[in-house]
């Protein structure tokens, strides 16, 4: 897959359902949180998705916590289309996008902290994000036996 072959834009209201059928496989196996289509489809403005002839091959969202502090979420590959800077690129778009916001500090929970290392973010202790905790990990079925790593990039100059 050549790198411009991918667009990387701002998600519309109409790519939510290939956004969650992206998602609901790594749903099943509580690799992501869940997301219906419903949902992506009321927070489409904190969507990025990535396309590639007229197809939705990735995506990944942003959302506001206040206080400058923004969260990567709901990143996603197509299988096929892995392995291929892909998920590099979007991290990189949504921390731009996060900055355009006004970000100070972006921070992601993830199994995959080799992506967010590579742009820069630094492992911290989740216990740093109780506004996270509070709203998604008190849903999530592995709140118990939480494996994810929590990372952290500061833009503050
Ligand atoms: C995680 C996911 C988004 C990665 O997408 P991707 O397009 O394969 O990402 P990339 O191609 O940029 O990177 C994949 C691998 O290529 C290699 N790679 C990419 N760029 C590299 C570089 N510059 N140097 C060395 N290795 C590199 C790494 O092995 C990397 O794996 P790692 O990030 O775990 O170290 C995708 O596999 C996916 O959708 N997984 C299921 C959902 C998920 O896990 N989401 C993440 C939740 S935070």
């Amino acid at each position: 897959m050549s790198d411009t072959s991918v667009a990387i834009r701002p998600g519309r209201l109409d790519d939510a359902e290939a956004v969650a059928a992206l998602l609901e496989p790594y749903i099943a196996r509580q690799i992501v949180l869940p997301r219906s289509a419903a949902d992506i489809r009321r927070h489409i403005a904190n969507f990025l998705v990535a396309e590639r002839d007229g197809e939705v091959i990735g995506a990944v969202a942003v959302r506001d916590f206040g206080g400058g502090l923004e969260e990567i979420r709901s990143l996603v590959v197509r299988e096929a289309a892995a392995g291929a800077g892909l998920g590099s690129r979007l991290v990189a778009a949504a921390v731009e996008l996060a900055r355009q916001r006004g970000a100070t500090r972006v921070f992601a929970l993830t199994l995959r902290p080799g992506l967010f290392e590579r742009q820069h973010f630094l492992p911290v202790d989740k216990s740093l994000f109780p506004q996270k905790v509070w709203s998604d990990c008190i849903l999530c079925p592995k709140r118990y036996r939480c494996d994810e790593i929590a990372v952290l990039l500061d833009l503050t100059p």
